[in-house]
Formats: structure tokens, sequence, C-alpha cells
């Protein structure tokens, strides 16, 4: 046990990577270390994202800070795997892959005696045990999957989080149970590419692994997930969702572009017109969904017309939420392989898009989302939906954080304690963000 040792984490990423931090921190408060701020800590521990070159950057900007200062320094997380030893040059105390987090506490005491540990590779089955304390009010996450089969040619995951490791149902049920007993009032399920989960033992696919957890779990709860492919969607997910008791009407589709052209370089296995399919049977199934997106600008040979396929898309579906990106060129990813690694199809694209057409085709894209996104708050003015509250709102004062189970944050007039689950009404729309004022409590579907 380390009494009066303390340590920060510093998460950059996504979910996977918040849900990896929470593994860390409850299992270093286990071995006795305290958690505090970074200038205070004795070991701070940088959970790091490659997907882009920029948090990338950031992640290594903070290292280098940190050791300058005297601290002991761990690097997990996606570069930690794909560039370990220019971490490892960086002068840092410890680089943990991205399957190794379940060593992050005897890592830590060897820190302490000074040792230097380099602990990556994908040889070990994940640990899935490791049921961290929430960090987060009312949300939890929980992993269903790890790593990407995809290898989609933009992408670094498969890289940084290996093959595509699925976990069992049962295993699954059991933490969600534990979950929703600690007071979660969300299960977020996570996954790179969740509907192509399988378990063997049980044999169920992702729509049964919804229809169980939403039959079996017992309580006030909302089931949402990320991220899906949109070539995986299936007739009998929809089915599970429109049927379930919990299950959000939020739509998390990765376009990435319009084109079919870029798509296909993309290997992204759809086109522009079976991606417009899927979003208007969502739109026919459910009216009330939202469908929000992940695009990004500037793919090698992405030439105008591409990109007024990307704007079209975005014109017919409306999303409600776009996360927009210039494409950042990744190491080891098919899009910019060379001749000369092993093992790899020459597929390295020489039509790079110059940065300066990128930053005005980003600029155009989210001026045409946001107008779009603002007009579809608008819709939502004088509507009544299910809320669940999150905590204080720290930027609009005397109001509470809530979200919809469609997603949409927003904020409630008054001060709520997290965790309730509210009937409100949209009084005003400031920015993107829905005001809501309280009608009566309720639970998770509204009654
Ligand atoms: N460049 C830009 N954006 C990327 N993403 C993934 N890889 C890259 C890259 N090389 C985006 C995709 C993905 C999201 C998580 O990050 O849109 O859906
Ligand atoms: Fe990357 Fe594609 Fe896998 Fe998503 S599905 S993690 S974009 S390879």
């Amino acid at each position: 046990m380390q009494k009066g040792k303390r340590f920060s984490i510093i998460t950059f990423g996504c979910q996977m990577n918040v849900r990896d931090s929470e593994t860390m921190r409850s299992i270093l408060l286990k071995r006795g270390f305290e958690e505090d701020k970074p200038e205070n800590a004795d070991i701070v521990l940088i959970n790091s994202c490659s997907v882009r070159e920029k948090a990338e950057k950031r992640a290594k900007i903070y290292t280098r800070e940190f050791k300058r200062k005297g601290k002991k320094v761990i690097f997990a997380g996606c570069v930690a795997e794909s560039e370990k030893d220019k971490i490892f040059a960086l002068g840092v105390d410890a680089v943990l892959g991205t399957r190794k987090i379940h060593k992050v506490g005897d890592i830590a005491i060897s820190l302490l005696e000074d040792r230097k540990i380099i602990e990556v590779g994908f040889d070990e089955i994940p640990h899935f045990d490791q049921v961290p304390e929430p960090t987060h009010p009312v949300t939890s996450y929980v992993n269903i999957s790890i790593g990407c089969d995809n290898f989609c040619s933009f992408c670094i995951v498969p890289y940084t989080r290996g093959r595509e490791i699925t976990r069992s149902f049962n295993s699954i049920l059991s933490e969600s149970k534990e979950l929703l007993k600690k007071g979660s009032k969300e299960i977020f399920l996570l996954g790179q590419n969740v509907n192509s989960y399988f378990d063997e033992t049980t044999g169920y696919d992702f729509a049964d692994l919804l229809y169980n957890l939403d039959k079996k779990l017992e309580g006030d709860y909302w089931i949402k997930y990320l991220s899906p492919n949109p070539r995986d969607f299936s007739y009998k997910v929809f089915k599970v969702i429109k049927e379930s008791d919990h299950i959000s009407f939020w739509f998390h589709l990765p376009l990435q572009s319009g084109s079919t052209k870029v798509l296909k370089r993309m290997k992204r296995d759809y086109t522009k017109e079976e991606f417009l399919d899927l979003c208007y049977v969502i739109r026919e199934e459910f009216p009330d969904a939202t469908i929000t997106t992940d695009i990004i600008v500037g793919f090698p040979g992405e030439d105008d017309k591409d990109f007024e396929d990307t704007l079209d898309v975005v014109e017919r579906v409306r999303f409600d939420m776009a996360f927009m990106f210039k494409y950042s060129e990744r190491p080891n990813t098919p899009a910019r392989r060379y001749k000369d690694r092993p093992n790899t199809p020459a597929r390295r694209y020489k039509d790079k898009i110059p940065e300066e057409v990128k930053d005005e085709r980003l600029h155009i894209l989210i001026e045409r989302v946001n107008t779009i996104i603002g007009e579809r708050r608008k819709e939502m003015l004088r509507r009544r939906f299910i809320i669940l509250t999150e905590g204080e709102s720290e930027k609009f004062e005397n109001y509470t954080r809530v979200k919809t189970r469609e997603n949409i944050k927003g904020v409630l007039k008054g001060k709520f304690e997290p965790g309730k689950f509210i009937i409100g009404r949209v009084t005003e729309i400031k920015g993107h963000t829905p005001f809501f004022e309280f009608e009566r409590f309720c639970d998770y579907k509204g009654v």
C-alpha cells in the first residue's frame, strides 16, 4: 500500500480512453495511492489519443512539462502503443499500452523505486473484471468489445488497440448490474464497432445483446452505445431498439465522407446512397430520433465534387450534431503506407489535399452543419422531453446540466440533484443549447 503518494490522470480522446482512465484510477486508489491535481501529484498518468496528430502532440507537450517539473510520468493510451520508443525517449518513466492497463498498480509502485518500464503489445487477453468506481455522476461506460478489425484506411485504431475482441454477455450484464446498483442512470456501451458484436458462448449478436440487457437489467436507466458502423446496422437492431424500454433513440452514424469514391478509398464499405437510405429508415421508424455523425474533410483525392457530396448528405440528413475533422495522416495506416513496409499493401495516396483547401472545406462544412443544428434545435421549442439531470451548470448560474434520452445536451432552470428523470419543456434556445423548464419528476420512460 502506498499511503501518502499522489497521482493525477490526464485523459485525451474518446470515451474508450475515459473508461480506461476510470479503470486505472480505481486500481491506483485500491493500491493506496491518493488522487490529486497534477501539480501536487508524485505520479502523472497521461492517457493519450493518436487518432489525429494534434491530440498526439498535446499529450507529448504535457509529458515534457511534467518531466521538467520532476514528476514521475506514466504515458498510457493509444500513442503509447504506436510510438513506444519515441515516447520512452522523451524521458517518461513508464509506457503503458492499451491492453496492459491492469498493470498500472504494479507499475506505479515500481516507479517509486526509480525503475523504468515499457508494457505494450496485444499478447494478453484484456482484463474485463475491473469494475471502476464511476467518476461521472450518472453515466457509466461499459466495454462490450475492444480493438477493431475494420482497418478503415485513415484510422490508426486497429494498430493502437489491436484486433477486435468481444466481451461475454454475462460479464457485460454483471458489470452493468453493479453499476446500476451504485446509482448509475445511463449505461453507455462502448466498442469501436459495436454492431459487429458477437459472443460465442451465448451466440448473441449486437441486437441480442441490446435485447437482453434491456430485459434483464432492472430499474430506472437508459442504454446508449458508441460507435456503430453505418455498414453494419441491421433490421434486427432497429426492431429491438424500437420495441425496447430503455434504449435511446440516438443514432451516431459516422459518415466520414459523402462521396462514394472517397468512401471506397477510406474502405468504409457503404455508398452515399446506402448511408442516405439508412438515415431515411431511421427518420421514418423513429421520428424523434437524433442522428449525429463524424466527418473528415480533405482525405487524399477528395475533389470539389466529392466535397459537394458531403455537403449534400449534410443537407439531406440534417444531423443533430457532428464532429468534423481535417484529415490527419497517421503512421502505419493503409492510406499512407510505403511500398517498402513489410506485409502491407502499397496503398499510399499521393494526391494529398493542400492544407489551405482542407481549412476552407472544414470552415464551409462547420458553417453549414451549425446552421442546420440551430434549425433542428428550434424544432425543440415548446416541446416536452424526458431529461436526466447531471449536475450544476458551470456556464449558467442557477441551472442544472441535463440531457435528453436522444442525447441532446441542455440546461434546466433551478438546482436539481444529479440522476433525476424529469419532464422538461423547452422554453428557449441559446446558441445550440435548449433551456428546459421543470414540469414534473418521472421515470426513465417519462411515466
Ligand atoms: N484524420 C482525421 N480524422 C480522423 N478520425 C479518425 N482517424 C482520423 C484521421 N486520420 C475521426 C473519424 C472517426 C473519429 C473518432 O475520428 O471521423 O470517426
Ligand atoms: Fe477506425 Fe474504422 Fe475501426 Fe472506427 S471502424 S476504429 S474508424 S478502423
